[in-house]
Formats: structure tokens, sequence, C-alpha cells
């Protein structure tokens, strides 16, 4: 966590700001490599002397742990249950750790945040979009999310071959398959789909495209990166 160098920005279009700091989330399913570009566009911040921090969601903290917890047997929560400690790790999360850090002048970076839970639970069939949106009304949107899509059997392909590991029960082709067809239907002026079958540098080219203009606007440096 790297806190030192927030006072050494000035903040810009304070009128419309609603945090010192730079929200950006990473979306996708799994196995899109999303996890692995964040950890690239950190280091990137880390180059250009940007303050920040990486987490994810589900989150650390207690709500997160147990949905981790339960990744190999989700049958023992309902749907309604799982979903609400999506909800209570997301508003302990942004309590706790996105807030405070944004308010701070702090870049974030967020592994998953409210469109998984749009895609994902919604991946149920329990849950509408838009009933998942308004349960969601209480986290405020990133300044930008970032959302990596390839065909699912790639992103399959990559967890179980690239990382040697088995599918939790969320990575399951056919409720991938929902999910991606979800995460399709999403449009917000802060979302950006990027195309993440390409090579893993075109990827991160194209993601500091950009992150760039917005660190330029937040932080007043006259080149970003
Ligand atoms: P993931 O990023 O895959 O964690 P890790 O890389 O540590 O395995 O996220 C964990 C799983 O949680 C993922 O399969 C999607 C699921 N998830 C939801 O179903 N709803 C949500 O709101 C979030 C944040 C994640």
């Amino acid at each position: 966590m790297k806190h030192s160098l927030a006072t050494a920005y000035s903040k810009a279009d304070k009128k419309e700001a609603r945090w010192d700091g730079l929200f950006i989330v990473f979306e996708g399913i799994d196995g899109t490599g999303k996890s692995s570009q964040l950890k690239r566009l950190g280091e990137i911040l880390d180059q250009g002397g940007y303050p920040f921090i990486s987490t994810r969601e589900p989150s650390d903290g207690p709500f997160g742990t147990r949905l981790r917890e339960l990744f190999y047997s989700r049958e023992q929560l309902s749907s309604q249950e799982e979903l609400q400690l999506f909800i209570d790790d997301r508003k302990d999360h942004l309590a706790r750790t996105i807030l405070p850090a944004l308010n701070n002048g702090i870049v974030v970076l967020c592994d998953r945040y409210f469109l998984s839970t749009v895609a994902y639970q919604g991946a149920t069939g329990h849950f509408s979009v838009e009933q998942l949106l308004a349960e969601n009304s209480f986290a405020p949107v990133p300044d930008i999310a970032l959302l990596l899509s390839a065909p699912v059997p790639a992103c399959l392909q990559r967890i179980t071959v690239g990382r040697n590991e088995k599918p939790n029960d969320f990575e399951q082709q056919l409720f991938l398959e929902k999910a991606h067809a979800i995460f399709a239907t999403l449009e917000f002026p802060w979302l950006k789909k990027i195309d993440c079958s390409r090579s893993i540098d075109d990827v991160t080219g194209e993601i500091e495209k950009h992150i760039q203009p917005l660190l330029m606007q937040r932080y007043q440096k006259e080149s970003a990166l």
C-alpha cells in the first residue's frame, strides 16, 4: 500500500470529482486475465509515481472471507443469502478500504465490483439485471470499469490449464456463458469493453490508453505514464 505520495498531487476537476483519487475497476468472467492486467497496471502506476492500492471483491473482510470459503459448496446458501453476502461485503469493503483511499487521493484498482454481482448472481436466473442494479444502488459508480471479454472456452482453458486449478462453482461452463452474456448487455458511459483474446501486451496497451487521460485530469500531470 502506498499512501505517501497522495498529497504530492493537486486535485483536478474539483467541482465534479467525488473524491481526490481515481477508482478503477476490472470486470469480466474468470479466465479473462483481469487479475494479471490489474497487476500490470499497478506496475505502470508505480513507475509513474502514482499512489495506489490493489484490492478485490469478494474482499478480505469477514463477509468476503465467508464467500471464498463457500466457493466449492455454493449450495449451502440460498441465492438470496448469497446475494446478501456479496452486498454486505461490498458495503464493508467500501467503508473500510475503497472510500478512505479515494478520499486520500489514492488510485484504487479493484478486481471486481458491482457489475460482477449483476452478471454472476444474474446468471443464477433468480434475479433480473434491474433488480441487481437496484440492490447495488448504494455503491458509487467507479471512474472507469474495464470489462475484459473473450470467448468462454478460451477463458475456461486459462483457468484449468493455465492456472492448473479446478474450476469452482462460479466457473462451470454454462454458468460462465450466462455471466458472459449478461456482461455483454451492460452499457454505461464509464464502462469500457476490452477484447482480451489478443496478446497480453496489446490488452495492457489499450488499458493504458483509457487510463492515461483520467490520470492526467485527476492529478494534473503533464504526461500521465
Ligand atoms: P475471482 O476474481 O475469480 O477470485 P479469485 O481470482 O481469487 O479466484 O472472484 C471470485 C468469484 O466470485 C468469481 O468466480 C465470481 C464471484 N463473484 C460473484 O459471483 N459475485 C460478485 O459480486 C463478485 C464480486 C464475485
